[in-house]
């Protein structure tokens, strides 16, 4: 065993201190976890009122000793606000956009292509099929396991930096424990307002005398870009993770499936609704599937996204102008209104 401590150290920190580290600490290790089974899983444990309770302790302790306030801390949501509108910031890599397939004819041509272009891989081609949510694509960049900063698209080569906003977001973690991904690292996802927060927020602004937002994505991609973190904040957007990266843009696991796992255990919300399927008929399976679902889904898709789940095949398929080769959008019909 190590060297027991000695009680008459002077180094030590006074033990009312270290006792309040350790509060401060215990709490924030709480309300993360609440946060987490709250607004990722949607399993929470504790009542409402429970929760706010273990926030205004926090809350509490931080007004009294200000030096303890760090960026992660789950009181710091709602922080600083852009002074002058947003800074433009590069991304790490390209954040492209998809090619469309419109109906079976077009998603076999496509299966038809990667199956030519990956020259007869031995045991076929995985694909993961997720859904298309109707949102607006948001990259996180993650520095020594903290939120640094949010990044709209912008024209995918450069985006915005929203990141003030992104903080008042309750299903993006501020910071990140456990070994599943590395310190550094960027998630790519969408961020899209949940039906029953539109409809919310519509009914708000129109007894405001306002016009109301025509539809979900408009809104989550308006909101994103309010000058006022407050306001974001009350509007209550979600985010759902759907890429995992290096810090320069590169892959962090073999399979696309590995990283969406990764993601959802280092408590990011990842869509459930995901699958790998074998070959192209399960990928039609799931998009059947999902059509008939779409209208009990508490947001909006406007699609299924089959992508290649293994990452050599994506690296040796490539793109083709702004879209990879390696994936493809089938868009169910038009909703009605
Ligand atoms: S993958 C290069 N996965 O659809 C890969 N995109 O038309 C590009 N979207 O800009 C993105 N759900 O905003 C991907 N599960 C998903 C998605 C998704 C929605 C959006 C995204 C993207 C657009 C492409």
């Amino acid at each position: 065993m190590g060297k027991s401590a000695s009680p008459e150290r002077s180094d030590k920190p006074a033990p009312q201190k270290q006792g309040l580290d350790k509060q401060v600490a215990r709490l924030r290790e709480q309300l993360r976890r609440h946060e987490h089974l709250y607004y990722v899983l949607d399993a929470p444990e504790i009542s409402d009122a429970e929760y706010d309770s273990l926030m205004r302790q926090l809350q509490a302790l931080e007004a009294q000793h200000p030096k303890l306030v760090t960026p992660d801390s789950p009181t710091q949501r709602v922080g600083g606000k852009p002074r002058e509108g947003f800074q433009k910031l590069a991304h790490s890599r390209p954040m492209l956009s998809l090619d469309n397939a419109y109906d079976e004819q077009e998603l076999r041509a496509w299966d038809r292509r990667v199956h030519e272009l990956a020259g007869g891989q031995p045991g076929g081609i995985r694909y993961v099929c997720e859904l298309k949510l109707d949102g607006m694509s948001l990259a996180l960049w993650y520095l020594g396991s903290r939120l640094e900063r949010g990044i709209t698209r912008g024209d995918g080569s450069v985006g915005e930096d929203v990141t003030s906003n992104v903080r008042t977001i309750r299903s993006i973690p501020l910071s990140i424990s456990g070994k599943a991904l590395p310190p550094d690292f960027e998630v790519r996802g969408e961020v899209i307002m949940p039906l029953a927060a539109f409809a919310r927020m519509n009914d708000d602004r129109e007894a405001e005398g306002l016009s109301r937002f025509a539809n979900p994505r408009n809104a989550a991609a308006g909101t994103i870009r309010v000058l006022e973190p407050n306001i974001v904040a009350r509007r209550r957007l979600d985010y759902f993770a759907y890429f995992a990266l290096d810090a320069k843009g590169g892959g962090l696991f073999p399979r696309h499936s590995q990283a969406l796992a990764a993601l959802a255990k280092a408590g990011f919300k990842v869509n459930p609704n995901h699958a790998v399927a074998a070959d192209i008929d399960e990928v039609l399976a799931f998009i059947h599937k999902w059509e008939s679902r779409r209208d009990s889904l508490p947001y909006e898709i406007d699609g299924i996204v089959i992508k290649v789940d293994a990452i050599a095949l994506q690296l040796e398929l490539g793109f083709t102008g702004k879209a990879p080769r390696w994936a493809v959008a089938y868009k169910y019909a038009a909703r009605a209104g």
